[in-house]
């Protein structure tokens, strides 16, 4: 679907932020069974990082936006925040960020697991479309805590981390070109983790469904958008499994190395992987003004999302 937005909405301020404590492959080697080159050529992930909390990271990576916005707190008027880790089941995590960042509008959490930023931002712009004039948009995630750290399996995928936007209105049409989003419920039960439990994987076949749900999602909303993978300048997808970045670059038609990846580092982060994927490209150099810029994800529900965003946002001083 196609937003006719009356009133669009920019980029206007960014932050990520991980937490200190690196695991490396080698920390997995040492305590299962399990090898460097295993992870490594199997995932591309050869760290992640542990530790932190879910509100103190989004707190982190918020802050560092509202700072490059040139706001405060008192300048949003909503926040919203991915997350499948909260802190605390009850409030949202989005509760506890906006006391600390001293946010006075509406708050809330949004639970579409790796395709949760992509959610957010499109939501984000319903908000502006809607009138609101500052909406800070945040991933955040602690996957370690639900994360076996005995099992194989899982233990070496997920991470910790947050990523966020600062998004404000701008008149006309702003950055958003198009959207997919979409979830089968049916597929739940193969990524799923109990209120208190550990997270259950099949990763086979959630790797089987990833490649398909992002590749067709990506061409709704390339379809939409009336663009070619040609015209994309760059694609941000979900850091799950650098396999299954490959595979959907080479069934989409996007050269590899026009994605942003940031997974060697992080590992899965679930709805923070695609904010800290953005704007380590940004602050490489690699978004110019005007460039298509795709964000794909997929995650537990099964859910996916795709947006097209056209870049008319703040850039890194040397590309402005
Ligand atoms: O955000 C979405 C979340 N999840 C995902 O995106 C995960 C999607 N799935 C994947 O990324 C991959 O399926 C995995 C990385 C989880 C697994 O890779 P795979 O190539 O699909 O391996 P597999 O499950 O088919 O396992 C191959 C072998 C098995 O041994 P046998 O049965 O062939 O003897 C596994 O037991 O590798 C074994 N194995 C491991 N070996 C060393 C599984 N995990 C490990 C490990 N180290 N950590």
């Amino acid at each position: 679907m196609t937003t006719p937005a009356p009133r669009g909405a920019t980029i206007t301020g960014w932050g990520t932020a991980l937490p200190d404590i690196i695991v490396t492959n080698a920390d997995f080697e040492a305590r299962l069974d399990t090898t460097d080159e295993w992870i490594s050529e199997r995932t591309g992930i050869r760290e992640r990082r542990h530790g932190g909390t879910t509100a103190g990271l989004a707190v982190e990576a918020g802050r560092k936006a509202l700072d490059m916005a040139g706001l405060t707190g008192a300048d949003i008027d909503f926040i919203l925040l991915a997350t499948t880790t909260p802190d605390y089941q009850i409030p949202s995590t989005a509760s506890q960020v906006q006391e600390e960042l001293e946010i006075n509008g509406g708050a809330c959490d949004i639970n579409a697991a790796c395709s949760g930023f992509v959610y957010g931002l499109v939501q984000a712009h319903g908000l502006i479309a809607m009138g609101l004039n500052r909406v800070l948009l945040i991933g955040s995630e602690t996957l370690a805590k639900v994360t076996d750290q005995e099992d194989r399996n899982t233990a070496i995928l997920f991470g910790n981390g947050a990523g966020a936007v600062v998004l404000e209105a701008v008149e006309g049409e702003g950055q958003l070109v198009s959207f997919d989003l979409g979830s089968d419920g049916t597929a739940r039960e193969l990524l799923e983790a109990p209120i208190g439990g550990y997270m259950s994987m099949v990763g086979k076949e959630v790797f089987r469904k990833a490649v398909t749900v992002m590749v067709d999602s990506a061409r709704a909303s390339l379809a939409d958008a009336n663009l070619t993978p040609d015209d994309l300048a760059l694609m941000v997808p979900h850091q799950a499994n650098i396999r299954i970045i490959d595979a959907a670059c080479s069934r989409l038609g996007v050269p590899i190395e026009r994605t942003a990846i940031v997974l060697d580092r992080t590992g899965n982060t679930s709805s923070a992987s695609i904010p800290l994927a953005l704007v380590d490209a940004i602050e490489n150099g690699r978004v110019k003004r005007n460039d298509n810029v795709l964000l794909v994800g997929f995650g537990a529900g099964m859910s996916w999302a795709s947006a097209i965003v056209r870049w008319t946002g703040r850039l890194p001083e040397e590309n402005a």
